[in-house]
């Protein structure tokens, strides 16, 4: 029989839904999904072309388990240029997606019996994740527009309360949180000395005069309790890659690195060489989509808007967005822009 582990945990409702729309794809369906957030541009040809350069070069064998050093030294460089935060590179571990740094980044903080804050509605995989680390998911009501309401969270806060959760921009509300907010909220984790993970996948897809805040540069306190993970899925349409990070204390990095040292190793070699040229040279193809991101959500912001009984909210980041019935039903689609 099945891991009581496993039996427990229910599946990625958006695998199930990418699934099923293959599915009616093949049997000849016209689908129009809007499910998952992967972005519809092709990787950007320097990154194709540096893949092929590294294969052809025997770039093909084990590499270190956190990562080849070039590519932790420019993950270190963006930090401080897009940032205005420092990070060695022995604080970065590469991985196989952002989806693996979460993963990584929960297991690496969370005992069993652990209380993990989680602001909603949220990703679908982070409440499976805490669950497979024997922690306890602690769900929090959306504040107004969708940013953090700490009224909620305050009342929430424990004795066991290990970390928070938080993605910004976010999936599935579009929301950015504020400066003033991510300010608090890194205070109450000094206060009550718990951790931060900080899912930004995002960050490169911002609109309007939102501006991406990383928490981990907001004060010394907020950076030594900060887990960043971040990755190319999103803002370089490397979603096939599997291809993200994590940035953190050295003792939290090295935690990481051994637990992935035992489950993948290194994330695929050449792809961290061609993820590399992504960093280096494709500043303006990532800018790019993000205009057309945002034509699209401006597209779609006012069409549904339009439609009687529908109001939506307007998404200020990511490739998602939410809409809600005047009734107070909520749909929660996360839709491709
Ligand atoms: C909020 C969030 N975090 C992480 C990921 C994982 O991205 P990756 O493709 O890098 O694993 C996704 C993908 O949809 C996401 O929406």
């Amino acid at each position: 029989m099945l891991s009581k582990r496993i039996r427990t945990m229910t599946p990625s409702a958006t695998n199930v839904l990418f699934a099923k729309v293959a599915q009616l794809r093949e049997a000849g369906e016209d689908i129009i999904s809007f499910n998952v957030g992967e972005p519809d541009f092709q990787t950007p040809i320097e990154v194709r072309d540096e893949c092929k350069k590294a294969l052809d070069a025997g770039k093909t064998k084990y590499a270190p388990v956190s990562g080849i050093t070039p590519l932790k030294e420019a993950i270190c460089e963006k930090f401080l240029k897009d940032n205005r935060i420092e990070y060695e590179k022995d604080q970065i571990c590469i991985s196989t997606g952002g989806k693996q740094a979460v993963y990584n980044a929960v297991m690496a903080v969370c005992d069993p019996g652990d209380e993990i804050l989680l602001p909603t509605p949220c990703w679908v995989s982070y409440v499976e994740m805490i669950k497979l680390a024997q922690g306890i998911p602690v769900l929090i009501p959306p504040g107004e527009d969708y940013q953090l309401d700490f009224h909620a969270l305050k009342n929430r806060i424990t004795k066991k309360t290990k970390a928070i959760m938080i993605n910004t921009p976010n999936n599935p509300t579009g929301v950015c949180y504020t400066k003033e907010a991510l300010l608090e909220l890194g205070k109450l984790a000094v206060e009550h000395d718990f951790y931060i993970i900080s899912d930004e996948v995002y960050e490169k897809l911002v609109y309007d005069n939102n501006r991406h805040i990383c928490i981990a540069g907001l004060s010394k306190e907020i950076y030594d309790r900060s887990i960043i993970i971040n990755g190319f899925s999103k803002s370089h349409a490397m979603t096939g890659w599997r291809i993200g990070y994590t940035a953190a204390s050295k003792e939290i990095s090295r935690g990481i690195a051994a637990l992935q040292g035992h489950i993948t190793s290194n994330s695929t070699t050449f792809v961290q060489w061609a993820a590399l040229e992504g960093l280096k040279t494709c500043d303006d193809s990532v800018e790019y989509m993000r205009k057309e991101f945002e034509k699209r959500r401006d597209f779609i912001y006012e069409a549904m808007n339009q439609i009687s009984g529908i109001h939506c909210t307007k998404p200020e980041g990511a490739i998602v967005k939410q809409s809600k019935i005047q009734t107070n039903m909520f749909i929660c689609d996360t839709m491709c822009l």
